[in-house]
């Protein structure tokens, strides 16, 4: 799909009902039926960082910080592999006292205890600690670049350096990380241009994971007087990325289902393949306050777990078994950085689809990225 067509399908007056079943169709061949599930552990909202979206951003004095203890994100992972997800998600603030050490040693610790596959959503580190983590045993990393508009990119994350996130994103694949990133749909001040030129990147990037979310106004942060993204654009981002991507793991996300109580239903219906349910300590859930009117907050795993399951039920979908690894390369087990790499083994190892772009189809090599490349307007 170019440029002009994805345009056209992000119209909000042309009718999306054609776009959104192709993109099911899409998702239907290229990944099946099955919905993949990973526990979603948010383990603190400490962060250095001022992103003016954001609830955790430094500067809120108004919520409560926690961050959990090692062991209670261990029993958070045994939770999420006596629940039947395949795969739990680590994610937090940037917070300085869970540095990359700290995250190392324990995913050693679940990759030793559970057979889960371990992601981490962290944010920024050094090319160094990336590796470090993948050989610890990491398998994933989600590191959204929220827009390709270098300059609201600036003016939202006032103390982030475009370059440095994309930069980052190389690091992690030069580290052996399946990658995941994303972006927020209906910003102020988002453009259709970029927008496209997000969809677009998702391909050029080879990502093996896409999340995309409605932007929801926080009224303890600078943009609380925004207006919300609208969920009509976050499900036509997400079939466009269906469509382009053809087989990314793309999530029905959280925000979807914060701003619209169908919202992860409708996204289930139009490319996505994935769930992440909160087995987060319920007595923390609400501190993790991203946005308002988060779901979950006063669940508890097992509820969410029951509640995924009568949706998937609903729709007619089933639960993906297996880790759920990235359907775009062969996986290899994680290894020291300067080791050759192993032969895939087992389940770690699925299939490259004939057809299917393999990492030469990456276009950014390490060190390469996408200097100067933005929307138009910048
Ligand atoms: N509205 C919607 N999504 C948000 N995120 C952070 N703040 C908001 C908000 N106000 C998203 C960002 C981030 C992810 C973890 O949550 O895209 O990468
Ligand atoms: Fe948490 Fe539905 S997924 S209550």
């Amino acid at each position: 799909m170019n440029k002009d067509e994805i345009l056209h399908w992000l119209n909000p007056d042309t009718d999306p009902a054609p776009l959104l079943a192709l993109a099911d169709r899409v998702r239907r061949e290229h990944v099946g039926g099955a919905v993949h599930l990973r526990g979603l552990v948010e383990f603190s909202n400490y962060c250095r960082r001022s992103c003016r979206y954001c609830g955790i951003r430094a500067g809120n004095a108004k919520i409560r910080r926690y961050r959990l203890t090692p062991g209670e994100i261990l029993a958070c992972a045994r939770a999420a592999a006596g629940l039947g997800y395949g795969t739990v998600v680590l994610q937090s603030g940037e917070d300085p006292a869970w540095g990359p050490r700290e995250l190392a040693a324990l995913t050693e610790r679940i990759k030793k205890e559970t057979a889960l596959a371990v992601t981490l959503s962290t944010g920024e580190h050094s090319r160094e600690d990336y590796r470090m983590l993948r050989a610890a045993g990491a398998d994933r990393f989600l590191l959204r670049f929220e827009t390709s508009d270098r300059r609201l990119f600036g003016e939202l994350k006032p103390d982030s350096d475009y370059d440095a996130r994309f930069r980052c994103l190389a690091w992690l694949r030069e580290a052996g990380f399946q990658v995941g990133s994303g972006v927020m749909a209906g910003l102020p001040g988002q453009t259709p241009e970029s927008m496209a030129d997000d969809i677009l990147l998702f391909e050029r990037l080879g990502l093996d994971m896409v999340g995309i979310g409605p932007f929801i106004a926080n009224p303890d942060t600078p943009m609380g007087g925004a207006g919300n993204g609208k969920l009509d654009l976050a499900l036509r981002m997400t079939a466009l990325a269906r469509i382009v991507t053809r087989n990314a793991h793309i999530p029905a996300t959280t925000a979807m289902g914060s701003i619209d109580p169908q919202g992860r239903q409708k996204a289930l219906r139009c490319g996505a393949n994935v769930l992440m349910p909160n087995i987060s300590p319920a007595e923390h859930r609400v501190d993790y306050s991203l946005y308002p009117g988060k779901i979950c907050t006063g669940e508890a795993p097992e509820q969410c777990a029951g509640c995924v399951d009568a949706m998937l039920k609903s729709l007619g979908r089933e639960r993906a078994a297996g880790h759920g690894h990235s359907l775009k390369v062969q996986i290899s087990p994680a290894r020291p950085a300067g080791c050759s790499p192993k032969a895939p083994v087992g389940e770690g190892a699925p299939p490259v689809r004939a057809g299917e772009p393999r990492n030469g189809s990456r276009v950014w090599g390490t060190g390469e990225y996408p200097a100067g490349r933005a929307s138009g307007r910048s």
